[in-house]
């Protein structure tokens, strides 16, 4: 029973007792409410107590403190402001009254009482009964608590920045690791394209001198004598492989420009989803080239409206995972199809696989199976945010010693909401 009802029943109660209900049942019924914590009173119209309860002579204790046993023959004998003036009106009116009384008082803490009014009629005078429950304890507590749930919040708000701001540092340090890689794979070609440099500045000076000796007629030495044809030939090839070199070099720094192109306001664009896998291919190739071979099955995809950079980096992740995963030599599997309104990514590969148990928790965020410098736990924790952002899902499957395969699905539209600016 709630505390109204329970006040309600009790004030029936007491008019049944102090109406004639007389006897065993009137007895027993007055014993019960001498017993209840909370307080009861009966008084008239004009604010004369006609009986009050044991509980309710402890609360006018401790409301105003009283030498000895004197009598309080009024309401406000037991507090000035006990019951507003406009509640005895309200209940003239609708026959009760219910609310919550804060009572302060000078060197005492302040009482909150929760307070319900019952008109109960009467023949010659109006009679009221009262009913008044302490609630100071748990009203300090629900202050205390509202106290603590605002320090949450604020620790919830602190929280959320600092978290922003792991992510942004874990997104710069893996673009930084990555830079080391792209620097490798740059200096490759550079080194060539430098020999290559070298060994044309020496054949076309042999050649000049050699056409410069025919042309002035002057033998030249026999074993400096070169065959003008070959040595044409070998410039050619020189300067053909050299151009791919640098053609490479223009490729890598054209992707690299694509993939760390980090939008500062969210910039929602159509985009070509097999250019973003490329490119991302391109950048970490110094991670995969002697871990693993790399089968591509790209279906027909439409553009997709997106954020390309944080897909990239969705894709940088579970690439680079899977090459961490790879014990040998593997194969890496990347698959792309279209399924009604949308597209589907699936990066496989027949690494060691996820032991069953730690499978709920790879998308949390710090979970890492990887020594410390090697994985800090954030890079699926960032995928799953990336794609739920793109109302997309993201799934794993794994059989320990055999392979992993995550399968992104991407809607092509993005949901109109107001949420999102488009
Ligand atoms: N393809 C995979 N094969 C096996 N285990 C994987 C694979 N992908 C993820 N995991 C497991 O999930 C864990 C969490 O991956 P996540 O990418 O979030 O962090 P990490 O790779 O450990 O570190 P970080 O990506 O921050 O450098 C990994 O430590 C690994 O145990
Ligand atoms: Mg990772």
């Amino acid at each position: 029973m709630n505390t109204e009802s329970s006040a309600a029943s009790c004030m029936a109660l007491s008019t049944a007792a102090g109406s004639g209900g007389t006897g065993q049942v009137g007895d027993g019924i007055l014993s019960l409410v001498e017993l209840m914590s909370d307080a009861l009173l009966l008084f008239d119209g004009h604010g004369t107590v006609m009986y009050s309860n044991r509980a309710a002579k402890v609360l006018a204790q401790v409301l105003s403190p009283q030498d000895g046993d004197v009598r309080r023959a009024t309401l406000s004998d037991w507090h000035p402001h006990l019951i507003p003036e406009y509640a005895l009106d309200i209940c003239r009116d609708r026959g009760s009254w219910s609310g919550e009384v804060e009572l302060g008082a000078p060197n005492r803490p302040a009482r909150a009482l929760l307070v319900r009014i019952q008109a109960l009629g009467g023949a010659d005078a109006e009679s009221y009964g009262m009913w008044v429950r302490d609630v100071t304890v748990e009203h300090s507590r629900e202050l205390e608590l509202n106290q603590r749930n605002s320090e949450l919040e604020v620790a919830l708000a602190k929280l959320g920045s600092v978290q922003e701001a792991v992510l942004k540092s874990e997104k710069l340090a893996s673009i930084g690791q990555l830079a080391a890689g792209v620097a490798h794979e740059i200096n490759n070609p550079i080194a060539y394209v430098k020999s290559n440099l070298n060994s044309l500045q020496h054949s076309t000076l042999q050649l000049l001198s050699e056409v410069r000796a025919r042309l002035q007629g002057s033998p030249t030495d026999q074993e400096d004598d070169i065959d003008i044809d070959e040595t044409a030939t070998e410039i050619k090839e020189l300067i053909a492989e050299s151009c791919e070199g640098v053609d490479r070099v223009i490729k890598i720094v054209r992707d690299l420009k694509d993939f760390s192109h980090v939008d500062l306001i969210e910039n929602w664009v159509l985009a070509d989803i097999h250019a973003g896998l490329e490119s991302t291919l391109n950048i970490i190739w110094n991670e995969l080239k002697y871990k693993a071979h790399i089968v591509k099955t790209f279906g027909e995809l439409p553009l997709i409206e997106c954020l390309p950079s944080e897909l990239n980096q969705v894709f940088m992740n579970i690439l680079m995972n899977a090459a961490q995963a790879l014990e040998s030599y593997g194969v890496v599997t990347v698959t792309t199809e279209r399924s009604n309104d949308n597209v589907r990514i699936s990066i496989g590969d027949d690494g060691k696989g996820i032991p069953e148990d730690l499978l709920p928790r790879i998308f949390d965020p710090f979970f890492t199976t990887k020594t410390v410098g090697e994985g800090t736990g954030l890079g699926l924790a960032i995928s799953y945010g990336i794609v739920a952002k793109h109302h997309g899902t993201i799934e794993v499957t794994s059989v320990p010693g055999q392979g992993t395969l995550f399968l992104i699905e991407l809607p092509i539209q993005q949901p109109r909401s107001p949420d999102r600016k488009s």
